[in-house]
Parts: structure tokens; sequence; C-alpha cells
């Protein structure tokens, strides 16, 4: 196999990881941000430990959202460690005390059930959902009913019995919105909103966590402008970021193998050695991710060689299910069986998010870029 895909088996199916973009990524956010803001890689984007190991080194800390997520970033060597998450066991709860983990508090029955166990001082923020959100982008978390944060109208309470405990020490509020704002301009208004607000309903606080949701433009040629943020975002150093899709989705690719391609119904499909079981993100957001054809020259078979030339061809996985689609009718000018399709952008909840155990198909290969 030749170029990226060299050391990849056959057939191939394969996530390719550089960890080098992850860091200049997180590098990237950190330029644009105040002085003395926190900048910290949200684990659940991608928990590979070669990406965890080179977000350790040049983030702030890691953001995690599971006793898993945590034992991966304590492995990692992370700095510092900030716990959320909307249902967190007693057992998460201490290994995040014990690991001197700051944990953002989403209700106040999880108030109460940190500041029993607690057996040291403990670091927190308490998340709120918001009346309103000012914010667009997809999976809003504010601003509408959703598992999570504290009510804003239950908000007064939560305080005060954070500033009872002999353990907590209220550091500030985490408020995460959305997911994948392409939009730096409204990113930069909704940093300076959190500011106002957690002013407003927390006098004195330290910390400002306005969460992750820096987008990615899987399908077009759209960016988040890291420029345009950074000239507009408030200059205030106890804001805090928690980046996993902006940082993490360029530092991937998925290779999948193009095992067979078949014509029905007028419709031609290229039937991949991976899928949606892998790589699933473009099923559940319901859109079409693009892909690059890797030609493949050698041909093992004493066969004819099955191949179309300029027609769309619709992406399929090997699942038994006609949902198991990663891209619906891209042109292609030729196409052959034993080619290789590339996605790109497929490095955040690329894998973390899909069901690999659906049909027991070999998991795929990982291949890393020598950092
Ligand atoms: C609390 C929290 N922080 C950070 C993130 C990371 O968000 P993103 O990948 O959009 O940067 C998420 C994602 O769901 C989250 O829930």
């Amino acid at each position: 196999m030749s170029g990226v895909l060299g050391d990849a088996a056959r057939p191939v199916c394969a996530y390719l990881y550089d960890p080098a973009v992850l860091a200049a990524r997180l590098e990237a956010v950190r330029g644009a941000l105040p002085g003395g803001a926190g900048v910290f890689y949200a684990v659940k984007a991608n928990s590979h430990p070669a990406l965890l190991a080179a977000a350790a080194d040049v983030a702030d800390g890691l953001e995690v959202a599971s006793g898993g997520e945590l034992a991966k970033a304590l492995a990692a060597g992370a700095r510092r460690v900030v716990f959320g998450g909307p249902a967190k066991t007693d057992t998460e709860l201490a290994a995040a005390v014990a690991a001197g983990a700051h944990v953002n508090v989403e209700s106040a029955w999880e108030l109460a059930r940190l500041d029993r166990l607690a057996d040291r001082p403990v670091d927190i923020c308490l998340r709120v959902n918001r009346a309103v959100s000012p914010l667009a982008g997809s999976h809003r978390m504010t601003g509408v009913p959703t598992a999570f944060g504290i009510d804003e109208t239950q908000l007064a309470g939560v305080v005060a019995a954070a500033r009872r405990s002999r353990r907590l020490r209220l550091r500030g509020l985490h408020l995460h919105a959305v997911s994948n704002n392409l939009d730096a301009a409204a990113h930069a208004d909704y940093a300076a909103d959190c500011v106002a607000y957690t002013d407003a309903v927390l006098p004195g606080a330290e910390v400002v966590n306005i969460g992750g949701g820096l987008g990615v433009d899987y399908t077009g040629g759209g960016v988040f402008d890291l420029g345009v943020f950074g000239s507009l975002v408030p200059a205030d150093p106890r804001l805090v970021v928690e980046i996993g899709r902006y940082a993490a989705a360029p530092a991937g690719r998925y290779a999948a193998e193009v095992l067979d391609l078949k014509c029905t119904h007028g419709r031609w499909f290229a039937l991949l050695r991976g899928g949606t079981h892998h790589f699933r993100l473009p099923a559940a957001w319901g859109y079409d991710h693009p892909f690059t054809v890797h030609p493949v020259e050698e041909w093992p078979y004493d066969l004819p060689r099955p191949e179309v030339r300029g027609v769309p061809v619709t992406a399929a996985g090997e699942l038994c299910t006609p949902r198991d689609v990663l891209c619906r009718d891209q042109p292609v000018d030729r196409l052959r069986v034993g080619d290789v399709l590339v996605f790109a952008q497929a490095g955040a909840y690329g894998f973390e998010v899909s069901h690999h155990d659906f049909l027991s198909h070999p998991k795929p290969q990982v291949l890393l870029t020598p950092r």
C-alpha cells in the first residue's frame, strides 16, 4: 500500500491519526485567547492514547466525562483534569476527588453527594442551564429542556449550598452551550455574554468555563475563524474552554477499502470494509461525509477488476442495514474494487460514538503519523 496507507493491512480498514495536528489546533486556540485563559482538550472527542498524550503536552489539562476517561487522562499525564458529565456515580466522584480534579457540578443532588464524600478541598464550578441561550449550533444543551446543568431558577439555592460546604470551593460557572458552531463572532459574543452572566449571578467568580462548540465544516469550505474569535473574545483570563471537535476532527482520517461495486435501482454503491459501526457521525447527524479516492494498483485476482467511471457513488458499509451509509451520490472519476475511500476530518466523535460490536466485524486498525 502506498503513501499514508503504507502500513495498512488488506482489506484496508483504518483510522489514521496525526497527534501533531491535534496539538497544533490546541496551540492555535491558545494563541487566539487572552493570556491566562485555560485551554482544555475534551477527551470525549477522541480518547486514543497517542492523541491524549499530545493534548496533555500542550493543553492546560484534559476535560473528562466519565471514570473511564478520567483514568485515560491520568495515564496520559494530564497536568490538570476537569470532570464534567450529567450523571456521575459516587465512585466516579470519589475518583475525581482523589485525582485532585476540578468538578463541574450538574445538579443539587450531585453537589450534596460530592460534599458528603469529599475528604479534601475540591474546586468546583456549577453548570447552568440558562433561561435563554444566545448561541446557535447543533446539540443545544442550555436555554432548552435538557439533562444538562442546573436550571437557572434553582441556581441561587445551589450556590448557597456550595458556599455552606466546608470542602467544596466554588470557583465559577460552567456554561457549555452547543456543538459545531462555525460562527466565530457569535462564539466570541457568547463568551462575552458568559462573562457578564457569571459576574451577575456569582460576583467574585474566578472561572468562566464556556465549554467547547467550535465547529468544523464537514461538507463545505467553511471554517471557524480563530482570528475573528480572538479579536472579539473578551480579554478575560478567567475564561476556560474545553475543545473537542475543533482540535480532533482534522487529526483523523478514516480509510475503508471498496469490496464490491453494484448498481441497484439506478444508484451505484461502493461496499466498504467498514462503515457506520466505525464512523457513525454522518449517519447520526444525517449528512454526507465527503471522501477522496485513494487508487490502489495492486490487484490480486485473476479476474477482471470491477470499476465505474464518471458516476455518482454511494459509500455504504458492511452492516445489514440500509442506514449504514457514509456518503450518498458523490461523483467519482474512476473507482475500482480494491481502491480505498478516505474520509478526512474524521478524528472527532468518529470511532468514539460508533456501535463497534454490531455484526462483530473486526475493529479498524489505527495508524499513527509519527510525531
Ligand atoms: C461539557 C462539554 N464540554 C466540552 C465539549 C466539547 O465540545 P466540542 O467537541 O464541541 O468542542 C462537550 C461536548 O459535548 C461537552 O459536553
